[in-house]
């Protein structure tokens, strides 16, 4: 099993209960740079993989494969994890190597703890309070929206399917006892309960 660990936005006190068991647990846990391996010394040993600022996409995919080849045969017959900073699943070095684990290698387990992010932690030193919808941006084209307080999963999906939207998801009551996750339209119910979150994509425009 491969597990992707947030270790937050580079303070150690701000890595997570979960975050520091699931390293202190692990066999093995490797890092893409000097400042994850920082964050993950107090609880394991970090193993750096290199991954190159360079454009050159041969180089930079045999580097990519080399890295899940190696991380794959540790989480294959173990339990292997990948810090990196802020949150695994948030414009993160583990969405690419999860996908090309995922092509070469699709019998492996794959799961993540999530970490303070970025998108999260800046508003605490920066003094900023978010209370509208807002953008997330990394200059790529927007196919993705993230809808808050959505006490009407049917309704909803109904508004951002005329907005070309075509993939949804509804969270309900995450990480507690009553956590429910639903996928696809034609399930979205009418009603869901004030700790809702829906999750939409336009799939096409990937
Ligand atoms: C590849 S993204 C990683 C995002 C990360 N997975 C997260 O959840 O925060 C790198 C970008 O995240 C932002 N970032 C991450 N950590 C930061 C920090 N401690 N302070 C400011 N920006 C940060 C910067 O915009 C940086 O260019």
């Amino acid at each position: 099993m491969l597990v992707g660990v947030g270790l937050g936005p580079g303070d150690p006190e701000l890595l997570t209960l979960k975050a520091a068991d699931t390293l202190k647990r692990c066999d093995i846990v490797f890092v893409p740079g000097r400042l994850a391996a920082q964050l993950v010394e107090p609880y394991a040993e970090p193993h750096l993989l290199e991954f190159p600022m360079t454009k050159d996409t041969l180089v930079l995919q045999s580097y990519w494969e080399e890295n899940a080849d190696l991380v794959a045969e540790h989480a294959r017959d173990g339990h292997a994890a990948f810090g990196l900073i802020g949150d695994p699943n948030f414009f993160s070095t583990f969405t690419h190597l999860r996908r090309i684990i995922g092509q070469r290698h699709p019998d492996i387990i794959i799961e993540t703890v999530p970490g303070i992010s970025s998108i999260t932690a800046f508003a605490a030193r920066a003094g900023i309070q978010i209370d509208s919808s807002f953008e997330v941006s990394d200059g790529s084209p927007v196919i993705d929206r993230i809808i808050l307080k959505a006490r009407r999963p049917g309704q909803i999906v109904n508004e951002l399917g005329n907005e070309g939207f075509n993939d949804f998801t509804l969270a309900q009551k995450l990480y507690t006892d009553d956590e429910e996750i639903i996928k696809g339209k034609e399930n979205m119910p009418k009603r869901a309960d004030y700790f809702s979150i829906i999750h939409a994509r336009k799939t096409r425009e990937r």
